[in-house]
């Protein structure tokens, strides 16, 4: 740690106050402005792009290089040469597991592999057609109400089952959304499957009748949760914390991190990306909505472009990119017409001096809708499967927080309302 002095300046006067700079394993150090309010001031950072809200040891990125690591190591290795569930143990433990540990979790995951009968009668009530993601975050809450009598935040073991419950369980719950969504019969889960054939085969299959999934299809799953497993503290992340933080129960703080995930500006863009690419419809229509994309007085966006953190290509859209070919190639889809036109806008884009300037780069979301297109998957359930990927992620930050001393998260704000006035008569 070591100390630096600013000086603040407001018209006619100067502050001057020393605060601490508390150093990072990687990437930046951070100031720690505790004592700006002797200043009289607060600091102001709407949309937090320069305050770090907490200590963590669990994902890095550098966004300028394009690198996530996850426990230090690099996600393309992960992607090649681990799976989901190593990962998670990863995220979770901090470290990989031996073989035997990991054989291990995998059956513990195995053990929670059900969900409670009443999580049907609660699917009864909502329409069919009905949002999967409004489905999934109303189950994860409920959830809160069957294990309220073993979610005792303060108690480690309490902790590790609620992790435990939800890696096993989002996937099926995410199922059932996509079956009621598409008025089939649900599918029950399999002991005999991997995580993520057991997903497909809860997808695709019937309950007489499993599905046929090929390994390419399984790993491509596999990869999708993988690549989407934790991203560091972003507006979904920030929210568990945040909600965690007053110590709620762990169901609802996943719930109120699904919630923040869905709209189009975080998790909701790979649903977006699709429903854009299906209205640009053709190849020679690109022009017209790059054009509309840098229109300053037209509210599009490019879907699947741009990041708060990378200034340069998301390394997880790399992966998926290679996944996505892999896939359409299994699926005899590489003439795909959206593969086309995904690829010239990405190359249009990459080229095209606004995008470039702003360093706007394909994320994510950009190539993992063509992938769960050409599986079969529909666009509604695309940010439910962000989010079955996610809530490792979510609930290890959760857990690291819970874990260290903390306290509630409370912003401050800058007040430009009234000033005090009398209610009148
Ligand atoms: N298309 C056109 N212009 C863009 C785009 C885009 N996709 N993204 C940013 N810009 C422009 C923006 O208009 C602004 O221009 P100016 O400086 O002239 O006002 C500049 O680039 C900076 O944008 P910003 O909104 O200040 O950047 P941000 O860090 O607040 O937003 C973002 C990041 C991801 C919300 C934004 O890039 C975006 O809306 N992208 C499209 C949605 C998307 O793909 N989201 C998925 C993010 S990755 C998955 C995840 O982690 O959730």
């Amino acid at each position: 740690m070591s100390n630096k002095k600013y000086h603040l300046s407001e018209e006619g006067s100067e502050t001057s106050i020393e605060l601490p700079v508390l150093s990072s394993t990687l990437g930046q150090d951070v100031i720690d402005i505790a004592r700006v309010p002797e200043t009289g001031c607060f600091t102001f950072d709407p949309g937090f792009g320069a305050t770090a809200s907490c200590e963590s040891a669990i994902t890095f990125i550098d966004g300028g290089k394009g690198v996530l690591l996850h426990r230090g190591y690099p996600i393309e290795q992960l992607a090649d040469k681990s799976d989901f569930l190593e990962t998670c143990y990863l995220l979770i433990n901090g470290e990989l597991p031996s073989p035997s540990e990991k054989e291990a979790f995998e059956s513990t995951i195995k053990a929670h592999n059900h969900v409670e009968n009443s999580v049907e009668q609660f699917m009864s009530g909502f329409s069919q057609g009905a949002h999967p993601m409004a489905m999934l975050c109303s189950l994860v809450a409920a959830m809160s109400a069957t294990y309220h009598e073993t979610t005792d935040v303060s108690n480690a073991d309490d902790r590790i089952l609620t992790i435990h419950r939800l890696i096993a369980k989002m996937p099926i719950l995410a199922a059932m959304c996509h079956k009621h969504f598409t008025g089939q019969p649900y599918v029950a889960p399999s002991d005999d499957l991997s995580y993520s054939e057991n997903f497909l085969n809860m997808m695709f299959g019937a309950p007489d009748k499993e599905a046929d999934i090929s390994p390419v299809l399984a790993k491509a799953m596999d990869v999708i949760f993988l690549l989407h497993a934790d991203h560091e503290q972003n507006a979904s992340t920030s929210t568990v914390r945040l909600s965690g933080s007053s110590g709620a129960n762990p169901y609802a703080c996943i719930a109120s991190g699904i919630a923040a995930l869905w709209g189009p500006a975080h998790g909701g863009a790979n649903q977006a990306v699709l429903e854009m690419l299906e209205e640009i419809g053709d190849e020679k229509h690109i022009d017209e909505f790059i054009l509309r994309a840098k229109d300053k007085e037209d509210s599009f966006r490019l879907m699947g472009f741009g990041h708060r953190v990378y200034k340069n290509f998301d390394p997880r859209a790399k992966v998926m990119k290679e996944s996505c070919d892999e896939v359409l190639k299994e699926l005899g889809l590489e003439n795909d017409p959206l593969l086309k036109i995904a690829k010239r806008l990405e190359q249009i884009a990459l080229e095209d001096e606004y995008f470039v300037e702003k360093k706007l780069y394909p994320n994510v979301d950009f190539y993992s809708g063509i992938i769960m297109k050409a599986i079969g998957i529909s666009p509604e359930m695309f940010t439910v499967i962000f989010a079955t990927g996610r809530t490792v992620g979510w609930i290890s930050h959760w857990n690291e927080m819970l874990s260290n001393p903390y306290r509630i998260g409370r912003p401050r704000q800058r007040y430009t309302g009234y000033t005090k006035r009398d209610y009148p008569g």
